[in-house]
């Protein structure tokens, strides 16, 4: 055995960490963490209860604006949008199906252009507008592309609905007369597992003809 070297702390030791000393260093990190039940989140000692939430130190206060509403929120800096609007707002239309930017489900408007709001940090969005799926419709009267849906059937399980409507109407607001390849390319990224695509197209068509 080396000089300085004890029994035991041989098995597994790599670049000068032994298994010993990492679990040396994994107590140390725990006295002061509290790991919640869903394994993500970590807080310090310093973490703080506000409005019966608990947040970590580092927790922002921020103003977003949704819908044309002004909200006071504290966030942590890794919440994403898609989060926050869901469950700090109860605006639970954007759905989060891959929350990896590959289905487009949760797609939003920040300042009318669309974005994968699972794939936005809160924090980012600043001082833009947010427009969800909540915002389409004007009050009880339906966006005459969520009508168009019903009526041509464009929905089965409804988790990627949202998010195509909100393509297709972004589509339309910036071409009132598409053609199909159109409606096809304004969709591309919105991923329906049920396979609605077809009437998906004939919706948006059908709601563009409407909306001459
Ligand atoms: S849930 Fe955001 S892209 Fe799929
Ligand atoms: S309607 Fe089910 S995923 Fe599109």
């Amino acid at each position: 055995m080396k000089e300085g070297k004890k029994k035991g702390d041989s098995a597994g030791s790599t670049s000068g960490l032994s298994r010993r000393g990492f679990l040396r260093g994994a107590g140390l990190t725990t006295a002061g963490t509290v790991v919640l039940n869903n394994g993500l989140l970590a807080f310090d000692s310093k973490a703080k209860m506000a409005k019966g939430r608990l947040y970590p130190a580092d927790a922002a206060d921020i103003m977003l604006r949704v819908n044309g509403r002004e909200y006071a929120l504290k966030v942590e800096p890794r919440t994403t949008l898609a989060d926050t609007l869901r469950y700090q707002l109860g605006l639970t239309g954007t759905k989060v199906v891959c929350d990896r930017g590959s289905c487009s489900a949760c797609t939003v408007y920040l300042d009318g252009k669309p974005v994968n709001s699972c794939m936005t940090l809160v924090l980012d969005v600043k001082d833009q507008e947010v427009t969800t799926i909540e915002g389409i419709a004007k009050g009880d009267e339906l966006h005459p592309v969520q009508e168009a849906f019903i009526d041509h059937d464009a929905s089965q399980c409804g988790y990627c609905t949202p998010g195509m409507v909100m393509s297709c109407v972004h589509l339309l607001e910036n071409n009132p007369a598409p053609t199909l390849e159109d409606v096809k390319h304004a969709t591309r990224g919105n991923l329906c597992r049920c396979g609605t695509y077809p009437h998906v197209f004939k919706a948006t068509l059908a709601a563009a003809a409407k909306m001459k």
